[in-house]
């Protein structure tokens, strides 16, 4: 396979170059003798300090655009800052590397970094390394396209990780800070869902596969590599993070550099945990019948939160064999918990459970729910080294692994090819046995796993914690707010050792009544004949395209509802819209109005949108009907 001669093409290219380096004796092509003079920095122990991250244009693009339909001024000022920040970019199936209808591949953000690298000022490149066979093995939003056998971890080596360290090993994206998040959920989930004949099928392929993704990327110098290590509402109980602590350093140690293999532990990533519960500082305060921890929400996890999280798994990492300067980071992008819900101060209840569901900012009726929470707002911004964090933290940044606004998972069943299934857990009306029997809460209407969900994102901004500024220039490091304190683990516990089935019914402080879907306010029949006009402006890529798409009413009365049509004149197709019920047959594309769109006053305008694939060619539809009349 033409990868495969790539890889050893660039492996050679990369052993020339070095020994070029050394000797000036090798003869080398003309290209990399510039690349030689001009060295690559040595590894640093904290990458983030003094350096800018990556900002992806992509993603950023789609943010600007959903502030072009914010609705309001201080929200869309606020996305603008949102869209300035870095998010990590992920590889979450094989034609990722390349690029597919859902985004551009590695070497366009590659390049991209080095473009936004300005002066000597060091970039860090955010990098997801997400598609173990068997990915996703106590879940169904996110299972991934290899299975769980030889032949899967073959691919996932071969296919995968291969060109992924081919690309990275070019000698341009040798002054790049590559920080790699290492497969997210995998090794967590053998800690507690090993009773799984799913995990049990998955666990020597994740232990291997992560394995040969350290060695493959260790060989490169400027990679920082940060295996994921759940959250605190996941591993926190000893009988957890003990055994945790444990198989990190067994994986560490089957590696070909050891513990060196490993920079650092990323925690929280796609999660909403928060950073701590600043009306909850203390896990062992007795109130009522019992600790705070051991509250029906708490289960006696003695973490609340990620800063309590990750000093506790530092400890344990160093006492496992980890050395001190092991580093983390914590996924912000989501665990703000801002907005009217948040309360604003202890409860003066005496009943234990009270107090702590009046108190805590995490509005989650369970720490097990993970899908698209309702109510989340986007957390602290990245930062490098955050001021206010405990040192025993070791933290290197705050980074944004997940991108605000996409989905963690459809809420109905969606076709797709990539792997990925339904999981209840992203559907609001399903009441969990995961979750103490309780309501998933997840937002509903959601796309697919990694989709832009455009109803979520404005909830994530408007909910932020802190709010998000409005002023132009907030770059990604942005001055950190203080943090609240946290109070070091306490040591006794009585522990389930299951995490998401927790064996402490609490009273659900939701009922679970499934909420029904609104109904579209009018249908097209009531308004006939439209005169509109409609302008359409796509942004594309590769093979995807993001287009938005503004409706006038230009007639003298007003809609009560609305239907659009046009036809695809190069066999686009809308993979996901948003602002309007989207549907296609053949190159025909029908668009409805939501509920709250459906009025259009005489004179007045709607703007909708959608996210697109095309084979090439993507022209722009040449005609539009509103309501059956032809649009100027
Ligand atoms: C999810 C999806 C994945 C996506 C990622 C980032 O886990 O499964 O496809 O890239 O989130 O949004």
């Amino acid at each position: 396979m033409s990868t495969h001669g790539n890889r050893t093409a660039a492996r050679r290219w990369r052993a020339v170059a070095t020994a070029a380096t050394a000797t000036a004796l090798v003869a080398v092509p003309l290209t990399l003798a510039s690349t030689s003079a001009n060295a690559a920095e040595a590894h640093v122990d904290n990458p983030y300090a003094g350096a800018k991250q990556y900002v992806n244009p992509t993603w950023a693009a789609t943010v600007e655009s959903a502030a072009t339909r914010a609705g309001d001024a201080t929200l869309a000022a606020q996305m603008r800052t949102v869209a300035k920040q870095p998010t990590a970019v992920w590889m979450d199936r094989i034609s990722a590397i390349a690029g597919n209808a859902d985004g551009n591949g590695l070497k366009f953000h590659l390049d991209e970094a080095v473009k936004q690298k300005t002066g000597s000022t060091p970039l860090v490149f955010n990098l997801v390394i997400y598609n173990l066979p068997g990915r996703d093995c106590f879940a169904l939003a996110s299972n991934g396209e290899l299975p769980a056998s030889d032949a899967g971890l073959a691919r996932y080596q071969t296919e995968y990780i291969d060109p992924i360290v081919d690309l990275l090993s070019d000698p341009k994206y040798q002054d790049l800070r590559i920080a790699a998040t290492i497969e997210p959920d995998s090794l967590p989930n053998l800690i507690t869902n090993i009773s799984e004949a799913t995990c049990q099928q998955s666990a020597p392929y994740y232990r291997a596969g992560v394995k040969y993704a350290l060695d493959e990327l260790k060989t490169l110098d400027n990679v920082y590599t940060y295996i994921d290590a759940a959250h605190s509402g996941w591993l926190g109980w000893d009988s957890n993070a003990g055994p945790a602590a444990t198989l990190f350093a067994d994986v560490a140690k089957t590696t070909k550099k050891g513990f060196a293999s490993i920079d650092g532990f990323v925690t929280n990533t796609a999660n909403s945990t928060p950073l701590s519960e600043p009306f909850l500082p203390d896990p062992n305060k007795q109130v009522g019948s019992g600790q705070v921890r051991s509250s029906s929400y708490y289960e006696w996890n003695p973490d609340f939160g990620e800063l309590a999280w990750t000093q506790h798994l530092h400890s344990l990492l160093v006492a496992a064999g980890f050395p001190s300067s092991t580093g983390m980071l914590i996924d912000t992008s989501r665990n703000g918990w801002g907005g009217p819900n948040r309360p604003t101060a202890v409860s003066t209840s005496t009943d234990l459970n009270t107090y702590v569901n009046e108190s805590r900012i995490d509005r989650r009726t369970h720490r097990g729910a993970w899908c698209n929470p309702l109510g989340a707002g986007i957390g602290e911004l990245p930062t490098a080294s955050p001021a206010g964090a405990p040192a025993a933290s070791h933290l290197d940044a705050y980074v944004w692994i997940k991108p605000p606004g996409e989905s963690d998972g459809a809420s109905k069943e969606i076709a797709n090819d990539q792997g990925k299934s339904f999981d209840r857990m992203c559907d609001p009306t399903f009441v969990s046995p995961k979750l103490a029997n309780t309501l998933t809460g997840a937002t509903p209407d959601a796309p697919l796993a990694g989709q832009w969900f455009e109803a979520q994102f404005k909830t994530l901004v408007k909910n932020a914690y802190p709010v998000i500024p409005t002023s132009s220039d907030p770059g990604p490091t942005a001055t950190p707010t203080p943090t609240p304190s946290v109070t070091p683990t306490p040591s006794v516990t009585p522990t389930p050792s299951v995490t998401p089935t927790p064996s402490v019914t609490p009273t659900p402080s939701v009922t679970p009544t499934p909420s029904v879907s609104p109904t579209p306010s009018a249908t097209p029949t009531q308004n006939p004949g439209a005169s509109c006009s409609v302008s359409y402006t796509a942004n594309s890529w590769n093979n995807g395209f993001t287009a938005s798409v503004k409706i006038t009413n230009r007639g003298t009365a007003a809609l009560s509802g609305w239907t659009l049509k046009f036809s695809f004149a190069n066999g686009q197709q809308v993979q996901q819209g948003w602002s309007a019920k989207w549907a296609q047959s053949g190159s025909a594309v029908t668009v409805t109005n939501e509920a709250w769109n459906g009025s259009l006053a005489a004179g007045g305008s709607v703007d909708i949108g959608f996210n697109g694939s095309h084979s090439g060619t993507n022209n722009a539809p040449t005609s539009f009907t509103l309501n059956g009349a032809t649009c100027s």
